[in-house]
């Protein structure tokens, strides 16, 4: 469960993610621990890319130490991006949200939050969320947009805060009722169900129509008349 969250509120660090694992490092870690910075100076997002984080955007790290199998916590992904969504919704309920496959939030069809997952060692989850409130950064060739370009009801705080209690009541949901709820929420708002996309691996890349997600987490893909089950882990989307 996640009873409490503790904060360490920094003005400027390299990367929250990196300022958990040097506390890991120290043995400092701690589940629940909140890391959140006004700007980072190499904020990292997925497959190593940078993270634009100039000051006026959401950038946290959350750190878990789940009780469940290594195996579920890719499943978690879900929750979180699901959480930020129903957040995000919470405090305007007009705005058009959907999740892209594996960890992007989308608005109006734009990036406005992506999320970065980091398993350490198999004791802790770090939890990297990025959220454009006030600026747009544009990355992985995904067009992006911000939350105040479309709503004046965000501030840095309140969006934090519902975020957080939004994760902390779906972690209780995966905990107790597993998965499938956390599922079927995600895809409501999946971007692109029932089209063709493209999966980029590092060597090749598959295309086919996006069936869903299965109870693993795995997307579905329907591609040279067979359905293909791909890992988060082995993909990118270009
Ligand atoms: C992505 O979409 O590629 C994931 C971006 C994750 C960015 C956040 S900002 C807070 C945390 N610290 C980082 O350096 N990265 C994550």
């Amino acid at each position: 469960m996640l009873e409490n969250f503790e904060f360490i509120s920094l003005s400027e660090t390299d990367s929250t993610q990196i300022y958990a694992k040097r506390l890991f490092s120290k043995k400092k870690l701690k589940h629940g621990l909140v890391i959140t910075a006004e700007k980072q100076t190499a904020g990292v997002g997925r497959y190593d890319r940078k993270w634009e984080s100039p000051e006026g955007n959401l950038y946290f790290t959350l750190v878990l130490k789940p009780t469940i199998s290594v195996n579920y916590w890719s499943q978690l992904s879900y929750a979180i991006g699901v959480s930020i969504g129903e957040a995000i919704l919470l405090i305007d309920h007009n705005l058009d949200i959907k999740y892209k496959w594996v960890n992007d939030i989308m608005l109006e069809g734009k990036k406005v939050a992506g999320i970065l997952l980091e398993n350490l060692e198999d004791q802790f989850l770090l939890i990297g969320i990025g959220v454009n409130l006030i600026k747009n950064q544009a990355i992985d060739n995904l067009q992006a947009t911000c939350l105040s370009e479309h709503s004046n009801n965000f501030n840095k705080d309140l969006l934090l805060d519902t975020i957080l209690r939004r994760i902390k009541m779906n972690y209780e949901v995966f905990h107790s009722l597993g998965f499938e709820p956390l599922r079927n929420l995600w895809l409501k708002r999946a971007l692109n169900l029932g089209s063709n996309i493209k999966a980029n691996f590092a060597d090749h890349s598959v295309e086919g129509r996006f069936l869903g997600i299965d109870a693993k987490g795995r997307l579905e893909l329907f591609s040279e008349g067979e359905v293909k089950f791909i890992d988060a882990a082995e993909v990118y989307f270009g």
